[in-house]
């Protein structure tokens, strides 16, 4: 897929550390686009910096000095102040939508429509986030008495957080651990993905507007540059990491204290849809569609192995099949539903699940499945896959499916008690017994049990997780605020009390305080 190319290079060269925007005249990255020009080229967006230690270790230690052990202004800070540092930024972010989602489309090939949810979702996330965050104040304004004990009970930060964002969600899921992180009062160093970075070289303006020096830091560059050496310093609180178990556990074992590192976590996934007999074909096949084939199966919670009971086997994927190849191939412009793939040498990956699976029994089921154009893979369909092949046990994250038969449910069941993953789960059925059985069987091995729906992490305001090597921690509106937090109280016998009145009548505390933030 090309596309005439009149895109001016963005040659990016800051970074914030210390609430300064760097500049920076060492070695630069290039970004180029999966998108490639009329010629066949690929097509160089820009360029970021290329930073070293130094600087990831400068970064690290401009968050702690914010921090100060929790003694710094902002994890002190009254909510109401930090609320409007973020309600700032909320301001200067939004002008920047146009900007955003364009980079989205050239960077990652996420199609239009998407690419705008993905900004309106996120800012709509943050304002939630703040209306949850006066709730959580609010309960912590109230003073209990137990046993003879009077305590104050609060959520307060946890210290320096490292995040690192995924390239399939490059702002959405990224901010939405980010935010909630420094509203709570921590401070962070953020290292945007390796795919999706120049996007966010338009808000560092309004990072570094907002919020006060140290609090936030954004720095650019390798994984392994930047991150491995700030976990190695031990100086590291929280690791709020999207992206894979194999990541997170190699950067946590360089901590000396792995012990004391919260991690916020949203890692791999293998959801499977399983589809019964009665099931209702035309909104199964819409969901598994949209379940499989999203951003090209680029999502955590793509439904990644489809279970078909043999009785509707033959209709479902002959309708699949359809509905799949029916679907628009093209530029991320036009809104197209099939994309090219942003990651270097993805279509290569794509087609060795293919032939491995061709060569153990499968065949591609859908007439398109597996055309190539440039960096752009037809989605696949595989049918019947062998259990002893890659793309039956990896996480894809991409446009193939393989498709199995089953006769009994118990045999879906084994595949998901011995999986490494478990995020969530599709069922298809009419019958309520059926989904019932299946409800009880599946519940306690994944994390949100789909019925006649494509897994997804939506609503927001749902608790998002999984077990296994799925996720550490939960994350929602609610919930990513709990995450990037800690209870903490104050305590006194009764006795103590007309002192505490007085801590409290006397404004001598922030937190020993009964404001009540409306
Ligand atoms: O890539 C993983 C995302 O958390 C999926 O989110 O279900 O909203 O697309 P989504």
């Amino acid at each position: 897929m090309t596309i005439a190319t009149n895109i001016k290079t963005r040659k990016h060269t800051t970074y914030l550390i210390d609430g300064q925007l760097k500049d920076w005249n060492g070695s630069m990255a290039d970004v180029f686009s999966p998108i490639l020009s009329a010629e066949g080229d690929a097509v160089l967006l820009g360029t970021t910096p290329d930073l070293q230690e130094e600087q990831g270790l400068e970064a690290l230690a401009a968050a702690r000095k914010a921090y100060d052990h929790g003694r710094g202004e902002w994890p002190t800070a009254p909510a109401a102040e930090r609320i409007k540092s973020m309600e700032k930024f909320i301001s200067l972010m939004e002008p920047k939508r146009e900007e955003v989602v364009n980079l989205l489309m050239w960077e990652i090939c996420k199609k239009r429509s998407d690419a705008e949810k993905e900004f309106d979702r996120t800012v709509e996330y943050l304002r939630d986030t703040i209306r949850e965050y006066k709730n959580l104040h609010r309960e912590g304004s109230h003073i209990t008495s137990v046993e003879g004990t009077l305590a104050q009970i609060r959520r307060g930060p946890i210290g320096v957080v490292l995040c690192l964002g995924p390239f399939n969600y490059p702002l959405n899921e990224t901010f939405c651990v980010l935010l909630p992180a420094l509203l709570m009062g921590n401070t962070c160093v953020f290292k945007p993905a390796k795919y999706g970075v120049l996007l966010i070289t338009p808000l560092l303006e309004a990072f570094a507007q907002s919020f006060p020096p140290g609090v936030v830091n954004i720095i650019f560059g390798r994984g392994r540059t930047l991150a491995s050496p700030i976990m190695k310093t031990g100086h590291v609180d929280v690791l709020a990491l999207i992206g894979n178990s194999k990541s997170s556990n190699a950067l946590i074992s360089q901590h000396p204290k792995p012990n004391r590192v919260r991690q916020v976590l949203g890692l791999e996934a293998k959801n499977p849809a399983v589809i019964f007999p009665d099931a209702d074909i035309e909104l199964t096949v819409k969901e598994c569609v949209k379940g499989a084939w999203s951003f090209n199966g680029q999502r955590c919670t793509a439904l990644k192995v489809l279970y078909v009971h043999k009785d509707i086997r033959d209709t479902f994927l002959e309708a699949f099949a359809k509905a799949t190849d029916d679907l628009k191939s093209g530029s991320p412009f036009d809104d197209a539903d099939v994309t090219p793939l942003p990651e270097k040498g993805k279509v290569g990956y794509m087609q060795d699940y293919v032939s491995e699976a061709l060569a153990k029994g499968a065949r591609v089921v859908n007439q398109r499945g597996g055309e190539v154009d440039g960096n752009l893979f037809f989605p696949a369909i595989l049918h019947p896959v062998d259990r002893d092949t890659s793309i039956f046990k990896e996480e894809q994250f991409g446009p193939v499916c393989p498709v199995l038969d089953f006769q009994d449910f118990e045999e879906v069941l084994t595949d998901i008690a011995e999986s490494d993953y478990g995020q969530q789960v599709s069922i298809f059925t009419q019958n309520a017994e059926t989904a019932g059985h299946c409800i009880d069987h599946m519940v306690n091995q994944v994390c949100r049990v789909n019925i006649n729906a494509s897994c997804q992490r939506g609503p927001d305001s749902l608790p998002f997780t999984g077990r296994k090597d799925s996720a550490v921690a939960t994350l929602s509106v609610k919930a990513a605020l709990r995450s990037f937090s800690i209870r903490t109280l104050v305590a006194s016998s009764d006795k103590e009390q007309s002192l505490m009145e007085e801590v409290i009548a006397g404004g001598h505390s922030s937190f020993s305080s009964m404001h009540y933030l409306l």
